[in-house]
C-alpha cells in the first residue's frame, strides 16, 4: 500500500511537469503473460511503472482532446475505494452504502435539476451512452407495454402495428442512434431534427416533423433534447421542446452527459434553464466536467425509479430476493445488466470534500476560460504563416477554430482545404506529443463547417498561458511542415 502511494504521487507530480509528454511513445513494451508462474511483487511494480509511462497523460494541462481530463485526487481515492470494497451495487444487501450514497446523490442531483422532491431518483450507469439507451428503453416500454413480453412482432401480429419513432437533434450524441439501435428502434426510425445556424435544435422543426410523423401513421414517441453538444456544446432549447412534447405526448429525454453539470451547478442563465421537471429523465456525466474519473454517470428519473422496474425488471429469484425495509432493493433489476459499481460514491465523496460551491466555481473557471481562450483566437494577429479564425462562437466550454495557413489564402468564409490543414496540423502535434488536441466538423444549415480544432475545456490545471502555448506550438507544427514541404498546405496538392 505505501508502495502504491509513493508510485502513484511520483507519477502525479511526473505527469503535471510541463516537459512531461502527453502521449507517451510505447515501442518497446514487454506484454507478455507467464506461463507458469507470476513476477510477484519483486516485479509488478516495475510493470506497474510501465503501464503509468506510457499511458496517456490526462494530469497534464496540454491534454485539451476528449471531454473529460485528470480526476480530482479525492476521485482517486474514491476509485480505489470501490475497489478495495468490491461491492456490488445490484442488490441491498450486497452493498447497503453504496445503495443509501447511490439513492443520496441521485436524489441531490434530481433536486438540482428541480424535479419533484420525494419522487425523483436517479441510478448510475457505465457511461452516458448507457444512461441514455435504459431512459430510452423505459420510455419505449411505457409507449409500447406489450414490447416487453412479446416484442414487435406481438403488436405486428394483431395488426396494431405502428411505426415507434424518436426525434433528436443532427448535433446530438451518436449513443441515441446506439440506443436505438439496442432498443430495436432502427436508425431509419431515429429522426434527425435540423438545427439553427448555433448548432441547438430547431423546434419548429421537430414540431412539424413529429406532425407529419402522426400524419404518416407513425408512432413518435421519445424526444432527446441535447443540454451542451458533443461538439459545439450547444444547449438545445428546452421549453420550446418540451411544449412539443407536452402536446403529443411524447417522452422527454435530455442528454446532458456533457453539458449537465453547467446546467445543474452554474449560476449563468443560459444555462439555468435546464433545471425543468417537465423532462422525463436526465442524463448527467459526472466524469467529464466534474472530475469525478471514469466512470460515473447518472441518469434521473423524473417520477423515480418504478417506471424502470416496470420496463426492465424480471424479477429473477436466484439474485432479486426483496424484502429489505426500503425502495433500494434489487435496484440492478431496473437496468439492463446485472452487477454494478457503487459508481456513486466517488461523487458522494467529491461533493462532501469540495462542497457544492467548489462546483460552481470549477464551472464558472472553465466556462470564462472558454470566452477568454475564444477572444485569444479571434484577436491573434497574423503572421506570415497564416491566421486565425473562430468556426463557432462558444455555446458553454469548448472552444472550435482553424489556423488558416498563408498558402490558402485569405477567403471570408471557410474552406475545404482548411479542414485538410487541421487534419494535417493535429496529426502533426499528436504524433509530437507534447499536446493531445482534437479536431471535428459539423453540418449546419448554411452547410458544412470544414474540420476545425475542437478543444473542451474542462480541467481546472488549464491557463491562459497553457492555451496561449498551444496556439504557438500549432505555429511551431505548420512551420515544421513547411519546412520539410513548402507546398504541404497547398489547396490542390494531389
Ligand atoms: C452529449 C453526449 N452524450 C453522450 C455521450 C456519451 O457518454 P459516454 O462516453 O459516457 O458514454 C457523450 C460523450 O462525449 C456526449 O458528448
Amino acid at each position: 500500500m505505501l508502495e502504491a502511494s509513493r508510485v502513484f504521487s511520483d507519477y502525479v507530480r511526473s505527469s503535471r511537469d510541463t516537459k512531461a509528454p502527453v502521449i507517451p511513445r510505447i515501442d518497446e513494451l514487454d506484454l507478455t503473460i507467464p506461463e507458469k508462474d507470476g513476477i510477484g511483487t519483486a516485479g509488478i511494480w516495475d510493470d506497474i511503472q510501465t503501464i503509468c509511462g506510457a499511458a496517456t497523460n490526462t494530469w497534464s494541462e496540454r491534454f485539451l482532446y476528449k471531454l473529460y481530463a485528470s480526476p480530482t485526487p479525492i476521485g482517486v481515492v474514491g476509485e480505489a475505494l470501490i475497489g478495495l470494497l468490491n461491492n456490488n451495487a445490484h442488490v441491498f444487501q450486497a452493498s447497503p452504502i453504496g445503495a443509501l450514497i447511490e439513492d443520496r446523490v441521485g436524489r441531490q442531483l434530481a433536486e438540482l435539476a428541480r424535479f419533484p422532491v420525494g419522487t425523483a431518483a436517479g441510478l448510475t450507469f457505465p457511461g452516458g451512452s448507457y444512461s441514455n439507451m435504459h431512459a430510452l428503453m423505459v420510455a419505449r416500454n411505457r409507449r409500447f407495454p406489450e414490447l416487453k413480453r412479446s416484442g414487435f412482432t406481438g403488436a405486428m401480429a394483431r395488426g396494431e402495428w405502428r411505426r415507434p419513432m424518436i426525434f433528436t437533434s443532427a448535433h446530438a450524441h451518436y449513443s441515441i442512434e446506439k440506443a436505438a439501435v439496442a432498443a430495436g428502434i432502427g436508425l431509419d426510425n431515429v429522426v434527425s431534427v435540423p438545427t439553427d445556424a448555433d448548432g441547438r435544435m430547431d423546434s419548429h422543426a421537430l414540431r412539424m416533423l413529429v406532425e407529419k410523423a402522426l400524419a404518416d401513421g407513425g408512432a413518435p414517441f421519445f424526444v432527446n433534447a441535447t443540454a451542451g453538444t458533443t461538439v459545439l456544446g450547444a444547449f438545445d432549447p428546452i421549453d420550446e421542446i418540451a411544449a412539443v412534447c407536452a402536446d403529443h405526448g411524447l417522452w422527454l429525454h435530455v442528454d446532458a452527459s456533457w453539458g449537465g453539470p453547467l446546467a445543474l451547478f452554474s449560476s449563468d442563465d443560459r444555462f439555468g434553464g435546464y433545471r425543468v421537471d417537465r423532462a422525463d429523465s436526465f442524463t448527467v456525466n459526472p466524469h467529464k466536467l466534474m472530475g469525478v474519473p471514469l466512470q460515473c454517470s447518472f441518469l434521473l428519473m423524473r417520477d423515480g425509479l418504478a417506471p424502470m422496474r416496470e420496463a426492465l425488471g424480471l424479477g429473477a429469484s436466484y439474485l432479486f430476493h426483496g424484502g429489505s425495509p426500503n425502495v433500494l432493493d434489487d435496484v440492478g433489476d431496473a437496468t439492463m445488466g446485472c452487477g454494478r459499481r457503487p459508481d456513486a460514491i466517488k461523487l458522494w465523496l467529491a461533493w462532501r470534500y469540495y462542497g457544492t460551491e467548489y462546483f460552481r466555481r470549477r464551472l464558472a473557471n472553465a466556462r470564462r476560460l472558454a470566452l477568454d481562450f475564444a477572444d485569444m483566437v479571434s484577436t491573434r494577429p497574423p503572421t506570415a504563416l497564416g491566421h486565425w479564425r473562430l468556426a463557432a462562437a462558444p455555446q458553454s466550454t469548448c472552444v472550435c477554430f482553424w489556423f488558416v495557413p498563408s498558402q490558402l489564402g485569405a477567403h471570408p468564409t471557410p474552406q475545404p482545404s482548411w479542414g485538410d490543414a487541421t487534419r494535417l496540423l493535429c496529426t502533426r502535434l499528436n504524433y509530437l506529443g507534447h499536446v493531445l488536441v482534437d479536431y471535428a466538423t459539423v453540418d449546419l444549415p448554411a452547410g458544412s463547417l470544414p474540420t476545425f480544432f475542437r478543444l473542451p475545456l474542462n480541467s481546472p490545471h488549464v491557463t491562459k498561458e497553457t492555451l496561449a502555448s498551444v496556439l504557438c506550438a500549432i505555429e511551431q507544427t505548420a512551420k515544421a511542415l513547411l519546412d520539410e514541404d513548402p507546398r504541404c498546405f497547398d489547396a490542390d496538392k494531389s
